[in-house]
């Protein structure tokens, strides 16, 4: 797709004056977002500024106080609960802590929406869990481990397919490489680069990691200071506010992205 061709379409997710807070803490406040479809957005800024809870906002997991979220088109707060369901399984999630089901095997665990949203037979079941298994890199034999018996690694594989269970459009990632090597983490990168090509995914990315960041997102959102800045990484350093600047520009950012 041409940069004019999918600037004419509708965006995934069109965030408008989004306030979000807890008790009397403010979390977002005037915040607008818009992610095109087909990109790879990375979501920046400071621990507890506000990701994590952004991207549950965004999947209806927590009720904004004011402001508009389009996700697909659709206006969340003028949904039917009918529409809502049918919208939920356009996306797939991986939260921050993966969030495996410990008592379940890999393939139970990437069963479960497929359970919940589809009335398939278990033998075809088997089959599409298997065939995700195999999607995101994971021996055949995994689909049988509980998650205790898997590398970090192998788990955020894991937790990758049980997102993907129902084929989605929009993926939502929060924080994939923690806790891995940095080659682990470049092996991952590379994992959500291929498969958002092949399979045509938006991808709304939380992450710390400067590397992921330079490797796969074609552009990055900073949150501060309650709201988005946006723009590509050539952009963004050239970015004054201090706490980007910082950024962009510190001894980490030096080491990963040379500048
Ligand atoms: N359910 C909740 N109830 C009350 N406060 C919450 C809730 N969820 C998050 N918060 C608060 O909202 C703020 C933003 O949290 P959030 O988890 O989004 O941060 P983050 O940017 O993802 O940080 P990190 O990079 O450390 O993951 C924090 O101050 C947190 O304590
Ligand atoms: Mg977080």
């Amino acid at each position: 797709m041409t940069e004019p061709e999918r600037d004419r379409r509708a965006p995934a997710i069109s965030i408008r004056g989004l306030r979000t807070q807890f008790g009397r803490q403010v979390i977002h406040d005037g915040l607008d977002l818009d992610v095109r479809l087909g990109e790879v957005l990375g979501v920046v800024g400071g621990s507890g500024t506000g990701k994590s809870v952004l991207l549950r906002t965004i999947i209806g997991l927590n009720r904004p106080r004011a402001g508009t979220i389009k996700v697909l088109g659709q206006e969340q707060a003028r949904m039917s609960a009918a529409q809502w369901r049918r919208l939920q399984v356009r996306w797939g999630v991986l939260f921050q802590n993966g969030a495996l089901f410990s008592s379940m095997t890999v393939a139970q665990n990437v069963q479960l929406s497929l359970k919940e949203h589809t009335a398939l037979p278990q033998r075809l079941m088997n089959e599409l869990a298997a065939l995700k298994i195999e999607l995101v890199g994971l021996p055949a034999d995994a689909a049988g481990k509980y998650p205790a018996e898997l590398s970090g690694g192998m788990r955020k594989r894991a937790g990758l397919a049980r997102a993907l269970a129902l084929d989605p459009e929009i993926l939502f990632l929060d924080e994939p490489t923690s806790g891995l090597d940095p080659i682990g983490a470049a092996a991952f990168d590379e994992l959500i680069r291929s498969l958002q090509q092949s399979l045509g995914l938006t991808v709304f990315m939380v992450t710390h990691d400067l590397d992921s960041l330079r490797a796969i997102c074609d552009r990055i959102a900073v949150l501060v200071e309650k709201r988005i800045r946006i723009g590509t990484m050539e952009q963004l350093l050239q970015d004054d506010h201090p706490w980007i600047h910082e950024y962009f520009h510190g001894p980490r950012a030096r080491a990963a992205l040379g500048a």
